[in-house]
């Protein structure tokens, strides 16, 4: 928690005004991410320590895309790090309209796995609106909030299990994206989008065998220095998103 006053802000691109002494890797010029949380990146200038930023090459992607490049390592490593999921395979995610969501299912269309989008509830026009955008993005399968999204899957005659949930929203979502996976499927829970803690019955623990994970940026890129400085600094996958 931090406290006020604080200026908000974990995401943006910067680029470096004027180095201090002592500074090894960065120069003039240089475009560098927050490698840090919570640096407050809602302002125009900051004086930020070396080790807190890092930089990322400026020809990568336009000034936008790496400004998101926190949600585009979320979704790559949430379909790289859980399901051991191979082509054809499908993968299903709620909030799937939101900026990670966007991402999870451009990455899913690369990698050819099966993404089905679930958006929360709207007007006719405006889920069908929304629906297009996913599927051209390369959603499989576009389903509204609300009741049983397994009976939706079924009557929609899709039934490609899914190998890997993406929750992040809570609450009664959570528990419908897990009935629709393959039995001993994980479940990974990134965001709590609608405030309420995510609720199993007790049978999704006991006959479907469901295992329940936690991703957190912030702690794989802690766990995974290296790897974490370089994933920003390569041309990646992420690189070749929208
Ligand atoms: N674990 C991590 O390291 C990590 C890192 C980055 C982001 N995240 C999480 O990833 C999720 C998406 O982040 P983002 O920046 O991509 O989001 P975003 O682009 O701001 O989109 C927000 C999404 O949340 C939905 N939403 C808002 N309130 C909701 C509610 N009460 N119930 C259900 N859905 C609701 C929105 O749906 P509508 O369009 O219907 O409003 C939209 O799909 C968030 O939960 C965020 O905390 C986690």
């Amino acid at each position: 928690v931090l406290k006020a006053p604080f200026v908000a802000g974990n995401d943006g691109v910067g680029v470096v005004v004027k180095v201090g002494p002592g500074v090894k890797n960065l120069s003039e010029n240089d475009w560098v991410l927050p490698y840090k949380a919570a640096l407050g990146t809602w302002r125009s200038l900051a004086i930020w320590r070396e080790k807190d930023i890092m930089k990322i090459p400026a020809n990568l992607m336009p000034m936008e895309y790496a400004a998101m490049m926190r949600e585009m390592c979320v979704a790559y490593r949430l379909l790289e790090d859980y399901g051991t999921l191979k082509p054809g395979d499908s993968v299903i995610l709620n909030a799937a309209n939101s900026t990670v969501g966007s991402c999870v299912i451009q990455l899913c269309r690369m990698l050819k796995l099966r993404a089905i989008a679930v958006i929360r509830q709207r007007d006719v026009p405006e889920f069908e609106e929304t629906a297009g955008r996913l599927k051209a993005m390369g959603a499989s399968e576009v389903l509204s909030e609300g009741g049983s999204l397994k009976a939706k899957l079924d009557e929609n005659k899709f039934f490609a299990k899914p190998r890997l949930a993406l929750d992040a929203v809570g609450g009664a979502s959570s528990a419908a994206l897990a009935d629709t996976l393959q039995d001993g499927c994980p479940l990974v829970v990134y965001g709590c989008m609608s405030g309420k803690a995510p609720q199993f019955a007790w049978q999704q623990w006991t006959f479907k065998e469901l295992a329940v994970k936690g991703f957190n940026l912030r702690s794989w890129m802690a766990a995974n220095k290296k790897k974490a400085r370089g994933f920003a600094g390569r041309p990646c996958a992420c690189a070749w998103l929208f």
